[in-house]
């Protein structure tokens, strides 16, 4: 599998009118897994690195309902950055994928959907360890 296979972008409906835009997201629906977390990231900028790690079972989607960032994704053989700049796309990573976010507008919330409740032992925050575990 590519990785961009591994990691979509998911592209969401709008259910939007003359009103304004609406977004959905349902755990098992149109996010591929039941959510079990929500937590959200502003007030990062430009300089400032993010992530930096990989999770062992945790799966996420990402989405910057405002404002913009990238995120740089490696499974130890390929990697890739995509900038989610809209509110309407969302990146799906499953476990074991190296993920660092960065490049945060002013502006950016970034909204992270998890399969997982919070469990620090599943992180992988040593590179080395990381391509020794995926390799
Ligand atoms: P961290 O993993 O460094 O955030 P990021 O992935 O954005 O770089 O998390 C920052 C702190 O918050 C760290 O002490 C762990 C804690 N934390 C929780 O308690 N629960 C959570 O769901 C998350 C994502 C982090």
């Amino acid at each position: 599998m590519t990785l961009q296979e591994k990691c979509p972008v998911i592209e969401f409906k709008d259910l939007g009118d003359e009103r304004g835009k609406l977004v959905v997201v349902e755990g098992g629906k149109n996010i591929p897994f039941e959510i079990k977390r929500v937590f959200y990231i502003y007030g990062s900028d430009n300089i400032v690195v993010r992530g930096q790690h990989a999770n062992k079972e945790s799966e996420f989607v990402l989405i910057n309902v405002a404002g913009k960032s990238k995120v740089r994704i490696t499974d130890g053989k390929e990697q890739s950055i995509v900038e989610l700049n809209r509110p309407m796309m969302g990146i799906y990573i499953p476990p074991m994928i190296w993920k660092d976010m960065y490049d945060f507008s002013q502006d950016s919330v970034l909204l992270v959907l998890a399969s997982t409740h919070y469990n620090g032992t599943e992180y992988i925050r040593d590179y080395d360890q990381y391509l020794e575990e995926v390799k």
